[in-house]
């Protein structure tokens, strides 16, 4: 049986010109097409959000517009893997009482994929707290991205809570990191794979490799069926005029 969660990508830079991830559109669809070659059905759009660069207002906007022009160019992702609009939001302390915070969740999904920031040091009691909530209070699904990066202490801190992993493939594939990421799948908390995919196409390299390595082993999310859409009814009935 197909194990849908493996053949989809829950983390990626692709859409163009927000983050440090593609350029171009061109480099967008290159990006989608080699996914589709890789055996990728569905990848969520995971540009960073930064709390102290933008607010989720000015972020979505940005995302928006980088996702229309996307769209325009690939006549609806026409032949492409179906796409969800999401972020790879950056913790931090009092996160859940930032406005418009659910509005960062992966369109159409109650998950949070989140990032802690890089130095341990920033991972506090409150930072904890928050996430805390995040799942309790708010029941949300918070989708921990790329653990490899942490410290065993925070990781375990945060599947304490509740937590789910998201490993990326260039680390579940890797030989050297083979025995922390046989640690994380003995959680059982393993629930997405990402490529992370910046601007180096490779990274879809290791995909398929990863994707063995999981399969059977995860508990995974699984994405709902969106209609890929962008356009207002507005701009719909504009666009069929002669
Ligand atoms: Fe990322």
């Amino acid at each position: 049986m197909t194990e849908l969660p493996l053949l989809t990508d829950f983390h990626s830079h692709i859409l163009p010109g927000i983050d440090d991830g593609a350029r171009k559109s061109e480099d967008s669809i290159a990006a989608l097409k080699k996914a589709a070659v890789c055996g990728i059905r569905q990848v969520v759009f995971t540009p960073h959000f930064y709390p102290h660069r933008q607010n989720p207002k000015e972020f979505l906007s940005r995302r928006e517009a980088s996702y229309r022009r996307l769209f325009e160019k690939t006549d609806g992702f026409r032949a492409l893997p179906a796409v969800y609009r999401g972020a790879e939001v950056l913790a931090f302390a009092g996160l859940d009482r930032m406005e418009g915070f659910r509005s960062l969740l992966i369109e159409g999904t109650d998950i949070l994929l989140l990032e802690l920031p890089f130095s341990a040091a920033e991972h506090t009691e409150e930072l904890f707290e928050t996430i805390e909530r995040i799942l309790n209070r708010h029941r949300l699904t918070v989708l921990l991205a790329h653990p490899h990066r942490y410290e065993e202490k925070s990781i375990l801190r945060a599947l304490t809570l509740g937590a789910r992993l998201q490993l990326n493939a260039e680390d579940a594939a890797s030989f050297f990191q083979r025995r922390r990421t046989e640690a994380f799948l003995a959680t059982g908390a393993v629930a997405a794979l990402g490529s992370d995919m910046h601007r180096d196409l490779r990274v879809y390299d290791r995909w398929t490799k990863a994707a063995k390595h999981l399969r059977g082993r995860m508990a995974p999310l699984a994405l709902p069926s969106l209609p890929q859409t962008e356009t207002t009814e507005k701009e719909e009935e504009e666009r069929k005029e002669p």
